[in-house]
C-alpha cells in the first residue's frame, strides 16, 4: 500500500479509536451457525464433551446420558486420559478445574496443582557456577513436583459429584488393563520422547516394546501396573496413592535417584478450593483460574485493555486488531513476569491487575501506530489500582453445570520417569519455578522473584481452564495446552466469539497469534495473510511463523443448543454430544 493511503487508513482508525474508548463498544451478535459458515460445530441438546482423546470422550459421554452431572463425567474423563492419553493424561502430576453449578449459580476454582517437596530449596536447580539447569529441573527427579491429580479428581467427586469413585476408575481400568490400539498420533509422540526415555528402565518397558521397538498403528497398548494403581484407588479412594502401597513405590523411587519427595509430603497433599478470577467484557461474565495461575490474572487483564477498542470493527486477525492484542499481551506478560506466583506465598496483586482503572493505565502506553519494544515495556505497578504438554478438556451437563478443567505433567509425557511397579509417569512441574529469577523457563518466560522455589509452595502455572457466562448460565467452557501460550489461545477463542461472532468451531480453526513480551516478536500461525503480516511489519512488529499453538476443547450453549468443537491442530480431539 502507498504511504499515503496506509497513513489514511491509520488515522481513520485512530479516530474510530479514540471515540470507541469514550463509548461503549457491544459486543458483536451472539454467535449462531449459518449457511454461510465454513467450519460447523457438532450440536447437542442434553449434554456434551470436549476432550484430547476420543476412548475419554466416550467415556465422560456415557457417564452423562447415565445420569450423572458433569463434574461425575469430569472425573471420569481425568482418570480416563491418565491411561489413553498419558504424555498428558496424569495421575502424576497436577491441574485446575472450574466448577460452575446450575443449582447455586456459583463458580469455584479446585486447584489441585504439584507442590514443591518440603525439603526443596530456593537454589536447588542452580549448578556449581550458580546457573539454572535444565537438566535438573526437568529431567531428574527432582524435577517432580508432590503431584495433585488423584487428591484433585477424588475431591472433586465427593464435593460436586453424584457417582462413585468405582464408576468414574471403571474405563480408566478397562483401558489400562485390556489396552487400546494405539494411533498414528501417540507412536509419533512416543518416538519423539524416546531418547529421554531411556533414562527409565520402568518407562522404557511400559511405553516400548522388548528391543526398544514403538507399537505400531493399531497394536494394542496394555498398562498393567497402571490397572493395579488405578484398581487400588478404586477401593481404598486417594489414600492409596497418597499414604499407601503407591506412596511406598513414589518414596522408593525418589530415594533411590536423589529425588526429595517423602511420605509425609504426600501424606500433607491437599487441594485448595479457590475462588475464581472474575471479570466482564461486553456484558458477559469471565470466570478462569486464579494464582498460582497466571491465566485467569492475564485474560482478564488483556480482555480490560482492549474493551475499549472497537475491536469487531477493525475486524478479525486484521493489522489493526493484531497491533493492538500483541500490544495488550506484551503489558500483561510485562506484569507476569513480576507479579504472579502462588499468592497461598506472595502478595499477588490480583485485584489491582484485573481493575479496569489498571487497564485504562496501561492502554495509555499503547500507541495505535507503532509497536513498543519490549526493551521499554515494564511491569507496571497494579499495586496503586488494587481495589508443551497439558490437555484440556470441558464438560457441560442436561442442567447447565460445567466443568472446565486443564491438567499436565509438564512436557510431553513430563520429566518420562515412571515409578516402577506402579505404571506411571512422573511430573516435571518444578521447571515452573523460577529457578533463578530472570532466566526464561522452557516457554521462554521469565520469572521473578514471587516465583522462587519455597517449600510446599506451587508453582506458577498459566493454565486457564475458564468458563464464560450470560445472565449467569454457561454460555462458553473453553481451555487449551500449549505452556505460555494458553493464556492468548484461550483469549482468542474467547474474543472470536463475543467479539467476532464466530461460531465455535470458526473461533477454534482461526490462525492464532501469541506476544510474550521477551521475546519481542509476535508469533504467528501458518496461514496469516501476507499483506496483514506486512502491515504489522511496517507498525514495527517482529512476526515469526511458527508451530500451531494451543489445542482447545470448548462447548458452548446459545438458546438451549449445544455447540463444541475439538482443536483440528493435535490428533485425536473429539466432541461429542446428545
Ligand atoms: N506446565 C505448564 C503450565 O502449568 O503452565
Amino acid at each position: 500500500m502507498n504511504r499515503k493511503w496506509g497513513h489514511v487508513i491509520l488515522s481513520a482508525t485512530m479516530l474510530i479509536v479514540i471515540a470507541a474508548v469514550t463509548a461503549p463498544v457491544p459486543a458483536q451478535e451472539t454467535a449462531i451457525i449459518s449457511q454461510r459458515d465454513i467450519f460447523h460445530p457438532v450440536i447437542g441438546r442434553d449434554g456434551m464433551v470436549a476432550t484430547q482423546q476420543q476412548y475419554a470422550s466416550d467415556a465422560g459421554l456415557q457417564v452423562l446420558k447415565e445420569g450423572g452431572n458433569a463434574v461425575d463425567a469430569a472425573v471420569t474423563i481425568g482418570f480416563t486420559l491418565a491411561v489413553t492419553l498419558p504424555r498428558a493424561g496424569n495421575i502424576g502430576g497436577g491441574g485446575f478445574m472450574l466448577i460452575h453449578s446450575a443449582r447455586s449459580g456459583e463458580t469455584v476454582a479446585l486447584d489441585y496443582r504439584e507442590k514443591a517437596p518440603m525439603n526443596a530449596t530456593r537454589d536447588m536447580f542452580l549448578d556449581e557456577q550458580g546457573d539454572a539447569d535444565p537438566e535438573k529441573s526437568r529431567y531428574s527427579y527432582l524435577a517432580a513436583g508432590v503431584p495433585g491429580t488423584v487428591a484433585g479428581m477424588t475431591m472433586a467427586l465427593e464435593k460436586y459429584g453424584t457417582i462413585s469413585l468405582k464408576r468414574a476408575l471403571q474405563p480408566a481400568i478397562r483401558y489400562a488393563e485390556k489396552g487400546f490400539p494405539v494411533d498414528a498420533g501417540f507412536r509419533e509422540s512416543l518416538i519423539a520422547a524416546k531418547e529421554r526415555m531411556q533414562a527409565s528402565d520402568a518407562s522404557m518397558k511400559i511405553f516400548f516394546k522388548k528391543g526398544g521397538q514403538p507399537y505400531d498403528v493399531g497394536e494394542l497398548f496394555i498398562q498393567k501396573d497402571l490397572a493395579q494403581t488405578l484398581k487400588l484407588i478404586a477401593r481404598k479412594g486417594r489414600d492409596a496413592f497418597y499414604k499407601g502401597d503407591i506412596a511406598d513405590k513414589i518414596v522408593a523411587v525418589m530415594q533411590d535417584n536423589g529425588g526429595l519427595i517423602t511420605k509425609e509430603d504426600l501424606a500433607k497433599y491437599s487441594p485448595a478450593l479457590r475462588k475464581p478470577i472474575h471479570g466482564a467484557y461486553r456484558g458477559y461474565d469471565i470466570y478462569s483460574m486464579p494464582p498460582p495461575s497466571s491465566g485467569g490474572v492475564h485474560i482478564v487483564q488483556i480482555l480490560n485493555i482492549l474493551e475499549a477498542y472497537p475491536i469487531s470493527f477493525l475486524g478479525h486477525n486484521t493489522a489493526a486488531t493484531l497491533h493492538l492484542m500483541a500490544e495488550a499481551m506484551k503489558l500483561a506478560y510485562a506484569d507476569r513476569s513480576k507479579h504472579l506466583g502462588d499468592s497461598d506465598f506472595v502478595p499477588v496483586p490480583v485485584k489491582g491487575l484485573i481493575s479496569k482503572s489498571y487497564a485504562d493505565a496501561l492502554r495509555g502506553q499503547i500507541d495505535q501506530y507503532r509497536a513498543t519494544p519490549s526493551n521499554t515495556v515494564l511491569p507496571g505497578e497494579p499495586g496503586k489500582f488494587e481495589s508443551n504438554d497439558t490437555t484440556h478438556f470441558s464438560v457441560l451437563d442436561r442442567n447447565g453445570n460445567a466443568v472446565s478443567n486443564t491438567f499436565t505433567i509438564n512436557f510431553s509425557y513430563g520429566s518420562k520417569l515412571t515409578v516402577p511397579g506402579a505404571g506411571f509417569l512422573l511430573n516435571n512441574e518444578m521447571d515452573d519455578f523460577s529457578a533463578k529469577p530472570g532466566v526464561p523457563n522452557a516457554y521462554g518466560l521469565i520469572g521473578g522473584e514471587f516465583n522462587a522455589v519455597q517449600p510446599e509452595k506451587r508453582m506458577l502455572s498459566s493454565m486457564s481452564p475458564t468458563i464464560v457466562t450470560k445472565d449467569g448460565r454457561p454460555f462458553l467452557i473453553t481451555g487449551s495446552p500449549g505452556g505460555s501460550r494458553i493464556i492468548t489461545t484461550t483469549l482468542q477463542v474467547i474474543m472470536n466469539v463475543i467479539d467476532h461472532g464466530m461460531n465455535i468451531a470458526a473461533a477454534t480453526n482461526a490462525v492464532r497469534i501469541h506476544h510474550q513480551w521477551l521475546p519481542d516478536e509476535i508469533r504467528i500461525e501458518n496461514g496469516l495473510n501476507p499483506d496483514t503480516i506486512g502491515l504489522l511489519r511496517q507498525r514495527g512488529h517482529k512476526v515469526v511463523v511458527k508451530d500451531a499453538m494451543g489445542s482447545t476443547q470448548s462447548i458452548m450453549r446459545h438458546d438451549g443448543v449445544l455447540f463444541g468443537a475439538s482443536d483440528p491442530r493435535r490428533t485425536g480431539a473429539l466432541t461429542l454430544g446428545f
